[in-house]
């Protein structure tokens, strides 16, 4: 999921292109603004977290763009792709060291186990 901060500042292209260069099949994709009970709904695993409303006020700002991606070890790779959830600790040539501000602007969203791909996949894209 690329995030609000990133598709507001016009880094979309530039992301999905690292993304399709990295192997990955683009599935599905749309945009969208998330409501404020979606935002908590798809980040109910962290409601008891000091930043979850912080979070989901952030998530629900703008638009932000949904993906399902396919690739063999889709999961673990992506997240070496996007880097370290605080920007600065990601590595160098990351997603997020390219386009995240913060910790919470942190420009892309992967899933973190094929479990919760399947989930969150589901979320955006019931029935795909
Ligand atoms: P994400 O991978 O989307 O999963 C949860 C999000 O919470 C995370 O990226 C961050 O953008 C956001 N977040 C905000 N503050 C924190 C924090 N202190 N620790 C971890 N995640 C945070």
């Amino acid at each position: 999921m690329i995030k609000p901060d990133a598709v507001a500042e016009g880094h979309t292209g530039a992301i999905i292109q690292q993304i399709e260069k990295a192997g990955y099949k683009i599935i599905a994709l749309t945009k969208l603004q998330m409501s404020p009970a979606q935002a908590a709904e798809f980040y109910a695993v962290h409601q008891a977290r000091p930043f979850f409303q912080s979070l989901c006020d952030f998530m629900t700002m703008g638009e932000i763009i949904p993906m399902i991606l396919e690739k063999e070890n889709a999961v673990e790779d992506f997240r070496k792709l996007i880097g370290s959830t605080n920007p600065a600790d990601a590595a160098e040539g990351t997603i997020r060291k390219n386009f995240a501000k913060s910790i919470e602007a942190n420009a892309i969203h992967g899933s973190d186990s094929d479990e919760n791909a399947a989930i969150e996949g589901a979320f955006f894209f019931p029935g795909v």
